[in-house]
């Protein structure tokens, strides 16, 4: 431990620590702006700079270490006219146009000039010229960036993508893809942790509201909504809740009051997931325990994020991925055909919105893949964070709302489905099907919780021996089943590169794009307090404990939808609707504009 003063008051820290962190250790305030706790300590915007006695010049605290003896000012008159004047100079190359930008009200930069104090913009000058580059996922706007490489960092460092860097040198210097390329044509995998870590409008979702509002105008539209499992946990946090509160019942009666006419869970196609997927792994197992082929280990394919990434990266490995598609996009292919049939109504005259944690879901729904004949699965994604929009636009009064609930048949779901939203969750999901079909037993772990695989850590590992199979899956008798599960596309790296050497010992893997799972998507809220991952995991785990049935098998609207329409698990109708193919792709794509 070290000693210091800061401001008149004796501290006492770890050593090695920052000024920054040492004075937020006993809540002494320091803005900031380019600093990401424990991801981007880098320096760059001067705004947390400092009075140390004894040193020239000022000190950017998220940087320089707290030293025993040192005597720090974090507000003397001094500091407080560099970092006005440090604003300022950031400001005189910013556009000025914060009551028709997305992050009005939500934005670091709008927030930094109330807390400096700055009433006025003294300095003009030359300005950035502005590049709008819009993907299907993320809209670019680099006149609003502050260059604080946060998004660099992510990109980078956490995900290890390297979609995005600084280029140029001085005042030219601009975030982008390599060469001004657009994002669309890099190996990005939409996966929208840029948007999460940006303080200002730079990085954001592309606009989903825009055709929402435009269908549920529409009289010929029958417009349907569907909600992720993630959503529920983290949508309270845009209305002021604590993160981890779930507000699963008043998010269905805002959907309802805002006039969609169906409000569906993805949840249902969660535990459809389970059953499809399941079963395929079963064949995989049986099919390579019998001499047969079989690309093991199986991965798991609900996020999109992930897709893209393995068909940019490692595209001779796409044979082990599952041919489900997503929960979303079977839902939505569900919508067009099982349920128009049902209510009278033509595939053409749906429109399905899914309400996601997740950016590349945007990018997902236009793929030619998902769809039929031409009509897509779903036609519009809204993140967490645009619904939260939507709730606030139509005057909804959303925490005195009532407990709603979603409508049938594609509505009910079990605790199993809840997870999906949590790194282990699909895995532990579909474990809990799979090891009782073949056994006739429950899963052997307390409350049904696959302990080693629960948590947020890269990589999780576990094996499982089958004991007692029935007879039809005598063949999977003593057979140790290994799995994996990571989240964050640097995780997938790590078993990826196994897999493509022909080392991996698994079965079974389950990859989230998003670091922690889709409650860490880059749709959802930008968390405004520590352990924010944590909180939300730990709400989807309370509304899996919460529900009556617990196993994706146990739902019987499942159990419906295959006696009425579907016909066989995996069989050929299942397939036509939701199942999918995947396309290997380069480091880029051949469309550059
Ligand atoms: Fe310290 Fe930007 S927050 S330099």
């Amino acid at each position: 431990m070290i000693h210091l003063t800061i401001n008149g008051k004796a501290i006492e820290a770890p050593d090695g620590v920052t000024i920054l962190e040492a004075a937020r250790l006993y809540n002494i305030g320091i803005p900031s702006l380019c600093h990401l706790k424990d991801i981007h300590p880098y320096g760059s915007c001067r705004i947390c700079v400092v009075e140390v006695e004894g040193m020239k010049n000022l000190a950017a605290s998220c940087i320089v270490k707290a030293k025993e003896g040192m005597v720090v000012h974090t507000h003397s008159s001094k500091v407080r006219a560099a970092r006005k004047v440090l604003y300022e100079l950031l400001l005189s190359d910013h556009p000025k146009d914060c009551l028709n930008c997305t992050r009005n009200q939500n934005c670091e930069l709008q927030e930094l000039g109330y807390t400096l104090g700055v009433t006025e913009s003294r300095l003009s000058g030359e300005m950035s010229p502005a590049k709008v580059d819009v993907s299907p996922s993320i809209t670019r706007d680099t006149s609003k960036c502050v260059l604080c490489r946060r998004c660099v960092t992510v990109c980078n460092r956490i995900q290890e993508v390297g979609a995005i860097g600084a280029q140029n040198r001085g005042f030219a210097t601009v975030v982008s893809p390599a060469m001004g390329l657009p994002l669309d044509s890099t190996a990005c995998a939409m996966c929208g942790q840029c948007t999460v870590v940006c303080p200002t409008g730079a990085l954001t979702e592309t606009d989903g509201l825009s055709k929402v509002w435009a269908a549920l105008e529409n009289p010929v539209k029958r417009v349907v909504v569907q909600v992720a499992p993630a959503v529920r946990a983290a949508l309270g946090e845009e209305f002021g809740l604590p993160a981890g509160t779930l507000v699963t019942g008043k998010m269905a009666s805002a959907l309802h009051e805002i006039g969609f006419d169906d409000v569906f869970d993805t949840d249902f196609a969660a535990d459809l997931t389970i059953i499809e997927e399941g079963t395929e792994l079963l064949g995989r197992l049986s099919a390579a325990l019998t001499g047969g082929e079989a690309a093991l280990p199986m991965l798991t394919s609900c996020s999109p994020g992930w897709i893209k990434h393995i068909e940019h990266k490692y595209p001779a490995q796409l044979g082990h991925l599952s041919s489900c598609k997503s929960p979303h996009t079977m839902l939505g292919a569900l919508v067009k055909s099982f349920y128009a049939e049902k209510i009278g109504r033509k595939p053409e005259e749906m429109f399905v919105v899914s309400v996601m944690p997740c950016t590349a879901k945007k990018y997902e729904i236009q793929r030619p893949e998902m769809g039929q004949n031409g009509i897509p699965d779903v036609d519009a994604v809204l993140t967490t964070r645009e619904l939260a929009r939507m709730i606030k636009a139509s005057g909804i009064d959303f925490l005195n709302l009532p407990e709603g609930g979603f409508d049938r048949p594609l509505g009910l779901s079990t605790g199993a489905a809840d997870i999906f939203g949590v790194t282990g969750g699909v895995m532990e999901a579909a474990l809990r099907t799979v090891y009782e079909l073949v056994t006739g037993r429950e899963l052997p772990f307390d409350g049904l919780h696959v302990t080693p695989i629960v948590g947020l850590e890269q990589v999780k590992t576990a094996s499982l021996t089958i004991e007692g199979a029935l007879p039809d899956f005598a063949h999977l008798e003593g057979v140790t089943v290994r799995i994996a599960v990571t989240s964050g596309l640097a995780g997938a790296d790590i078993l990826m590169d196994q897999i493509a050497a022909g080392k991996s010992p698994y079965h079974f893997v389950e990859v989230m794009g998003c670091p922690g799972g889709c409650i860490n998507g880059g749709g959802q809220p930008r968390p405004k307090e520590e352990g924010c991952r944590e909180k939300r995991a730990a709400a989807l785990y309370r509304e899996d404990e919460g529900k009556p049935m617990r196993k994706s098998h146990e739902n019987p609207d499942i159990t419906a939808l295959y006696e009425e329409y579907l016909g066989a698990a995996n069989g050929h109708l299942a397939h036509e609707l939701l199942h999918t193919h995947y396309v290997p792709r380069g480091l880029y794509n051949q469309l550059v504009r």
